[in-house]
């Protein structure tokens, strides 16, 4: 099963990734949490990375271009994985069907899982308090929203287009949006 988890942030893409991948025994890869992996380890792509992350801007596309070609050609990758997090630009999307022709593979499903702005703020502002993201303050909040409505948004037509795109709301509790985007994917 080869997914890519698409929505703004807080949304759920990661908790539901998370619990996606292990339903299916397939890699779950958060291009969020690696590049926070290279800044803990002060790599020279996690010292770039981190100028645009603290600011809520995206970071280049070649960089996470780069990254994913050799993190998708891994072994682990060969039964299936859930992006989250990545394409977030129309170039990335173009440089991903590249990088999946390479590797003879095709994506199943984009599961684009949606809820309003009010209570995506409040959970990353509630989420802010304990999770140590310098990106989950009340202002880079709105700064990655803006981000998202101009840069990733248009990728859902992108994929519509290729008859790819799985909508599920996503409010409600962990558990049942979990049953819900299941359902889309039988
Ligand atoms: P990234 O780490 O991907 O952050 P994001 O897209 O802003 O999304 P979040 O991780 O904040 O939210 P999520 O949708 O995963 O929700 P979660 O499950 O955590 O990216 C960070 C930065 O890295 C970007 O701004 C950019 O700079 C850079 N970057 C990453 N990828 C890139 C790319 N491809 N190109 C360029 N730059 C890139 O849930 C959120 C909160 O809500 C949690 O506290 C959770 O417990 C809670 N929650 C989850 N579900 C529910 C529920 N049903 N009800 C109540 N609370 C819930
Ligand atoms: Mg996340």
């Amino acid at each position: 099963m080869y997914l890519i988890f698409i929505g703004p942030p807080g949304v759920g893409k990661g908790t539901q990734a998370k619990r996606i991948c292990d339903h299916f025994s397939i890699v779950h890869l958060s291009t969020g949490v690696i590049l926070r992996d290279e800044i803990s380890n002060n790599s020279p792509v996690g010292k770039s990375a981190k100028t645009f992350i603290d600011v809520g801007q995206l970071v280049p596309d070649d960089v996470l271009l780069k990254m994913m070609s050799g993190r998708l050609a891994q072994n682990d990758c060969n039964n299936g994985f859930c992006l989250d997090g990545f394409p977030r630009t129309i170039t990335q999307a173009e440089g991903l069907e590249r990088i999946l022709t390479n590797l003879n593979q095709s994506l199943d499903a984009v599961v684009s899982i949606v809820a309003d702005e009010e209570e995506l703020i409040n959970r990353l502002v509630l989420r802010g308090s304990t999770s140590g993201r310098t990106d989950d303050t009340p202002e880079i909040i709105r700064q990655r929203l803006r981000v998202y409505r101009r840069q990733t948004e248009p990728l859902i037509e992108f994929y519509e287009q290729q008859n790819l795109i799985k909508a599920v709301e996503g409010v409600g509790k962990i558990t049942e949006i979990t049953e819900r985007i299941l359902n889309t994917l039988v």
